[in-house]
């Protein structure tokens, strides 16, 4: 019987680029809907990239673009990796969509009029410079356990302890280094607790087949532990969508987050073709399946469920959640340079089909985590991939071309290749239940013994001894069976491999392939066309290559957690050693910053790392640099670090076109008194090089920097 299916992966957030953790999950929810679509049933797999919340706005913000710009780039940039690595989405959307936005007022609507939006005041830390609520993991503090300093608000990565930000010692914001104070507002919460929402979930995720036993197990824990009224709500400034009657109140990211699912699919129907009531409305025959990592099993086995039912949308039929990736053994790393990015590999020019093969042959139905081991993968792929599978195509094709005129051995030989491959078609059967299982890992273990099969046939009648004997008739019907073979193999493998099986039905002159062509084998006399090289081999140099792409120093970006940490401390211990005239002019940068003559050097007294530690500098790009009506020699530049922005009079006129260098980054003193001059306040130096006559020179930072990253 057909199935109707609406299949989704969690959606990534639009601030960070999709790397090999993310991948394990497009690539196990792709197989599972290619060897869907491969089987006859209509499936419809939509996905899109998670857009709101704190932490894209002030990424925006550090960026000097706006949200709206940075989610646009990101989008592009998701669909490049995604198509790279042939994920194919019927529609990858985004939640700051029209959709979305009128499906969530739709459902908080909803849940309103029945009595489950209650409002409550909470206290929150609040962050007086930028007038914003912290979430918690924009607020550090001193470790109340250890004393460990620049903690998050909820764990110590030294000493380990969990906590709440209430209990840091000496709390300062991550956004502006101000210590955060406590304020109270008005928030929104969907009352999980009410009796028949807790009725439904229990009922939900503990009778029906809708999760995996684990995830079942973990829930029936959290119920244990109570369930507690979700707070749906976030004060401006946010980005996100405002709620509706409430002004200055928007729903929190995770609220919109899953609705984005349906605005995905929405906007995929409004193109035709879809019936979009027929997923989402209760009571009809078809089916929704979320593929997702068994971190956010909470909100889509429980605030989801709930909010689909009590909105009046059917709820999910399977969730199916995974485990979390390992490279060697271990969790990514970026100083391992095994945080690695699905750019970076395709950008190396490496097959995405060598991940999809090895990431399916781990894949099973669990929550368990998987490893990548880096070198078990070269071994597999090319043991496997080019060794078994590929190899077979191209051990008999020559011979059919150069003998036989690329044409397949004449009369039909049903009866007989069963007898000699006994079982190649049969296993159809069963690799089909593993696929839909989603047992990849067993699937794979099939057809690479299938292929072994092949191999050993191959050995067995040595094609090239029939060859060079003239035992043409065998010759021809030995190369036969083993393309119709390789035709089966091609189908076993199609859900991973797409791109390889389409080169393939190109070579075997053959339409799309199905999953029920392995009931049938290339009819007599069939005409294939010359074969093209399938897949290459894996080398180890490659490996090694993007291990090294992906290497990152640690310190810089530890740094950009944190760009103005304790900027408060520093802007008042502004030590008098800096001359305050020098703040305006980079012309007039002090000798030290300039490769100067050894005179200059030596008048220059030794000082120790702690005062040289006092003078913060900070990358920051120019976002705007203009003339000064009436200054002779300055430039105002409006620098970006980051989290803010500052307006410093640089005495680079003679050597700058003020257009000519918005954009580059430029190395600032952060920590300079401000300076009243005749044309404004300036804000901090610019650092460039000088000597008597010889021009100024900006300093340079090497592409990778970001703005706030400290230089030291
Ligand atoms: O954890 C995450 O990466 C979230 N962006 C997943 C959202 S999934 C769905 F609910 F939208
Ligand atoms: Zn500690």
């Amino acid at each position: 019987m057909s199935r109707r299916l609406l299949v989704t992966s969690a959606l990534p957030y639009a601030n960070g680029s999709i790397h090999f953790g993310h991948l394990v999950e497009y690539i196990q929810t792709d197989i599972w809907v290619r060897f869907q679509k491969m089987s006859g049933h209509e499936v419809h797999y939509v996905c899109a990239d998670d857009t709101h919340g704190t932490a894209i706005m002030l990424r925006a913000e550090k960026e000097g673009i706006t949200p709206e710009q940075l989610i646009d780039r990101v989008w592009r940039e998701h669909k490049r990796d995604f198509d790279g690595f042939l994920v194919g989405f019927d529609n990858y959307h985004s939640t700051h969509s029209d959709e979305t936005r009128a499906l969530s007022e739709g459902i908080y609507r909803a849940l309103k009029g029945r009595g489950l939006i209650d409002i409550r005041s909470v206290e929150q830390f609040y962050d007086p410079v930028k007038s914003m609520f912290l979430p918690d993991r924009f607020i550090k503090g001193e470790c109340p356990k250890c004393g460990a300093k620049d903690q998050y608000g909820d764990s110590c990565e030294v000493c380990g302890a969990t906590y709440t930000p209430t209990d840091l010692k000496n709390p300062y914001s991550v956004v502006s280094g101000a210590a955060p104070v406590r304020k109270a507002s008005d928030h929104y919460f969907f009352r999980l607790s009410a009796d028949e929402c807790k009725r439904f979930l229990e009922d939900w995720t503990q009778q029906g087949d809708h999760l995996q036993d684990e995830a079942r197990n973990k829930i029936r824990e959290w119920f244990d532990q109570g369930l507690n009224d979700w707070d749906i709500s976030r004060d401006a400034p946010y980005f996100g969508f405002e709620i509706p009657d409430a002004p200055g109140k928007y729903f929190y990211v995770w609220l919109d987050a899953p609705i984005g699912y349906l605005g995905s699919f929405r906007n995929l129907a409004a193109r035709g073709g879809v019936d979009f009531d027929a997923f989402t409305k209760p009571g009809g025959d078809t089916e929704m399946v979320h593929f997702i990592g068994k971190d956010i099993l909470y909100f889509h086995a429980l605030f989801w469920p709930a909010m689909l039912e009590y909105a009046g949308y059917r709820t999910p039929t399977k969730v199916f959640a995974h485990g979390f990736l390992t490279v060697n053994g271990e969790k990514m790393s970026k100083s391992r340079g095994t945080f690695i990015t699905a750019g970076s590999y395709l950008d190396l020019g490496l097959d995405p089909e060598w991940l999809r093969y090895y990431y399916a042959a781990k894949l099973g139905p669990t929550m368990e985590d998987i490893d990548l081991s880096l070198d078990d993968f070269v071994a597999r792929v090319n043991s496997d991939l080019v060794g078994k599978f590929v190899n077979i195509a191209s051990r008999a094709a020559g011979f059919i071309h150069k003998r036989f005129g690329g044409k397949l051995f004449s009369s039909r030989f049903t009866e007989r290749f069963e007898s000699e491959l006994p079982g190649l078609r049969e296993a159809a059967g069963v690799i089909a239940a593993h696929y839909d299982a989603r047992e990849f890992g067993k699937a794979l273990r099939e057809v690479m013994a299938l292929a072994d099969v092949v191999n050993q046939f191959v050995d067995k009648h040595q094609p090239w001894e029939l060859a060079k004997h003239n035992d043409t008739e065998q010759l021809h019907y030995v190369c036969s069976i083993v393309l119709n073979a390789f035709r089966l193999l091609t189908i076993y493998l199609k859900p991973v491999l797409p791109a390889v099986a389409a080169r393939a039905e190109a070579f075997l002159n053959v339409e799309p392939l199905t999953w029920a062509d392995a009931q049938t084998l290339l009819p007599a006399g069939h005409a294939i066309r010359p074969y093209e090289h399938l897949m290459t081999r894996v080398d180890q140099k490659q490996i090694a290559a993007l291990v090294e792409a992906n290497r990152e120093n640690l310190a810089p970006t530890a740094a950009t957690h944190s760009p103005q940490r304790h900027a408060q401390h520093q802007e008042n211990a502004v030590n008098e050693a800096t001359k305050p005239e020098t703040a305006t002019a980079a012309a007039t940068a002090p000798a030290p910053a300039a490769p100067a003559p050894a005179p200059a050097e030596a008048a220059t007294p030794t000082i120790s790392i702690d005062d040289f530690m006092k003078v913060d500098l900070r990358v920051a790009r120019v976002a705007r640099a203009e003339h000064v009506e009436g200054a002779e020699k300055l430039v105002k530049l409006t620098l970006d670090l980051g989290t803010e922005t500052r307006q410093v009079f640089a005495g680079i006129k003679a050597h700058y076109e003020p257009s000519k260098i918005e954009g580059r980054l430029v190395v600032m003193v952060a920590n300079l008194a401000p300076r009243k001059m005749r044309f404004g306040e300036s804000q901090g130096m610019v650092l460039a090089a000088s000597a008597d006559g010889s021009g100024v020179f900006l300093l340079d930072v090497d592409s990778g920097a970001a703005p706030g990253m400290r230089v030291k």
